[in-house]
């Protein structure tokens, strides 16, 4: 990894000399990086295998920031076939064109490369990236990312001795083109095969604390369909950040993370010296599988002995219920920017619209897919976002998914919601299966006001909390039960709305979220990149 930091003023002339425009704010240091995606053959779980790597590193570089920097990624794919990396959690305001999804971007072809240019503006936070096509995120390709507090704004807690990045995750000892063989071929997949913290099998990762002292994990859940409860033998969780908001800091014996959700914990190194088992266990599934890593003090005599500190029972629901309603927002810290947060009272807002995405997990011709309000999403060869840009007909049509189910038999789509710009929205997750489900909205954090059981109806909202629900960009819904998210519209652009749970996004699970400012302003939206990728009917412009 290359990364150097450089005044504005060489940067603006290097830009000059170059001839490129660049709608990025001068006055942020930039970050220039080159990433060298290719494959590795290791044996995470004892198998050789082929993975992904970035910079011959299996998890890929961490993506280490600050609030509004400018960063500028070169990635190079040498890959066998297209890439795409997405930055999730990262909300690329005004700038859709960054997001690197296929609905937005074209892909990398291989032995191409593509520079990436965002500022993860007015943020704050634990995030990660990945790929976000060809289930290459089943072969790695991820990596943490981290955006530090700009040094003016207060962060909530001491500064912690050091952080670890804990990249926790489902694996199957598969590579991902057989693995997405067997969904073409229109099977589902079986269970993942083990768990792997930061890329490594059980007890491959230590982490070492000096006793007395205070740590930040910067936990995410990169895997492909297991929630994990995450917990440390003999030590609490202080909860204090999740995808960008600070949250009200309550300690927790261990703490539920679903897939693609990242969490800061702190943890005190208060034992006696020794080692301590680090564990993620996979929950709502059979059979449980174990993540290990260690907990090591400097002036440790004893290595891990005994069983592993055991977690709530796999498929309690209430635990987990619980656990979601008790993670709040700290209205009184600030974020990225000095004022709190909390001024934004979003209980206050009226309502102007209700969508309800229900997942459900239809046959189509033969072969298994997954599906939103019986639309299972396919890909076009135009990004969206390029022909909603050039005015290309004929590649998507607005308002192609209805706002509920409207008990169609579930056919093929290109899903796209058309999202007012500036309106307040309702999105209700409604999962009428037996399966716990992950959703993810690009572009936006949005506020979790409620989770219930059954299905969600109007009498719901009395259960709502309007006063300091945590916002963020990843929530779970359990089995046979609804999760309500409320946010306002106001980042321009084409945003996936995707499963976490890679099969279910494979194979159809996602849609659009079109947010159009009918004035063209850069104010709004950022120009479309020099160097965008041009492909479909968009290769003519
Ligand atoms: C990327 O790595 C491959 C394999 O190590 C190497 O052949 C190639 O030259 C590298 N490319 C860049 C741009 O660094
Ligand atoms: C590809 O990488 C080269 C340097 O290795 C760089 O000059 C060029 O701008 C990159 N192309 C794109 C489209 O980012
Ligand atoms: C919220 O943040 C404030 C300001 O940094 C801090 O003093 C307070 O302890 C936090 N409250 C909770 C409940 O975590
Ligand atoms: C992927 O795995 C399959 C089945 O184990 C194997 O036959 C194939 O050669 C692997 N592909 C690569 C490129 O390693
Ligand atoms: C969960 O809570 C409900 C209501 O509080 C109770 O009826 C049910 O038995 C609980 N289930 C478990 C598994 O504890
Ligand atoms: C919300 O709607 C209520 C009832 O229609 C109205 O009284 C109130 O002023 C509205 N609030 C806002 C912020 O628009
Ligand atoms: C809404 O759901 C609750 C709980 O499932 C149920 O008791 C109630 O009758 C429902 N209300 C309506 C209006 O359907």
């Amino acid at each position: 990894m290359t990364m150097t930091l450089i005044p504005r003023f060489a940067v603006a002339a290097a830009l000059l000399l170059l001839g490129t425009i660049y709608e990025i704010q001068a006055e942020d240091p930039y970050q220039f990086l080159d990433w060298n995606v290719t494959y590795l053959h290791i044996a995470p779980l004892g198998v050789t295998q082929r993975v992904i790597a970035i910079n011959q590193q299996f998890p890929g570089p961490e993506l280490d920031t600050v609030t509004n920097n400018n960063i500028v990624i070169n990635v190079h794919n040498n890959l066998d076939e297209p890439l795409l990396l997405t930055w999730n959690g990262i909300q690329q305001r005004r700038t859709s064109w960054q997001d690197g999804v296929l609905g937005t971007n074209c892909p990398i072809q291989p032995g191409r490369n593509w520079t990436y240019q965002f500022q993860p503006k007015d943020q704050i936070g634990t995030f990660f990236y990945c790929p976000s096509t060809l289930l290459q995120k089943a072969a790695g390709g991820f990596g943490g990312i981290r955006i530090h507090n700009r040094i003016i704004i207060a962060v909530p807690f001491l500064p912690p001795a050091d952080e670890y990045t804990v990249l926790i995750g489902d694996w199957y000892k598969l590579n991902h083109t057989s693995l997405r063989g067997a969904l073409d071929g229109g099977w589902k997949l079986r269970s993942p095969d083990g768990i792997l913290i930061n890329g490594r099998a059980p007890f491959g990762t230590f982490f070492s604390v000096q006793q007395g002292k205070t740590y930040r994990l910067r936990i995410s859940n990169v895997g492909s369909a297991l929630t994990l409860n995450f917990r440390i033998q003999g030590h609490r969780l202080l909860l204090v950040e999740t995808e960008g908001s600070y949250t009200q800091q309550n300690f927790y014996d261990s703490l539920d993370i679903h897939v693609g959700q990242s969490y800061s914990v702190l943890v005190t190194a208060n034992q006696a010296p020794g080692d301590f088992y680090i564990v993620a266990s996979s929950r709502f599934d059979t059979p449980v599988l174990n993540g290990v890593a260690v907990l090591h003090y400097s002036n440790s005599p004893l290595s891990v002995s005994g069983p592993l500190p055991s977690g709530p029972a796999p498929w309690d629901v209430n635990f987990s219920f619980n656990q979601a309603r008790s993670i709040k927002w700290n209205l009184t810290a600030g974020a990225a920017r000095p004022n709190p947060q909390g001024s934004f009272h979003y209980g206050m807002i009226n309502v102007s619209r209700t969508i309800k995405l229900f997942n459900s997990a239809p046959v189509l011709n033969g072969k298994q897919r997954f599906a939103v309000n019986d639309i299972s999403y396919t890909n076009t060869d135009t990004p969206l976002k390029l022909a909603d840009y050039f005015k290309i007909s004929g590649i998507f049509s607005l308002n192609s998914i209805p706002d509920s189910p409207l008990g169609n038999s579930p056919t093929f789509g290109t899903s796209v919601l058309d999202g007012g710009y500036r309106s307040f929205i309702e999105l209700i997750f409604q999962n009428n299966e037996d399966k716990i489900q992950s959703w993810h909205i690009d572009g936006y954090t949005f506020f979790v006001v409620g989770l219930g059981s059954g299905v969600w109806n109007t009498t719901s909202r009395q259960s709502y909390n309007l006063v300091d629900a945590v916002s963020r960009s990843t929530t779970q819904v359990y089995p046979q039960s609804w999760t309500a998210v409320m946010l306002e519209l106001d980042n321009v652009g084409m945003w996936n709305i995707r499963s976490q749970t890679l099969q279910r996004q494979y194979l159809g699970q996602e849609l659009y979220l079109r947010v159009y400012n009918p004035e063209v302003s850069f104010r709004t939206e950022a120009p479309i990149p020099s160097n965008a990728i041009m492909c479909g009917k968009a290769a003519q412009h």
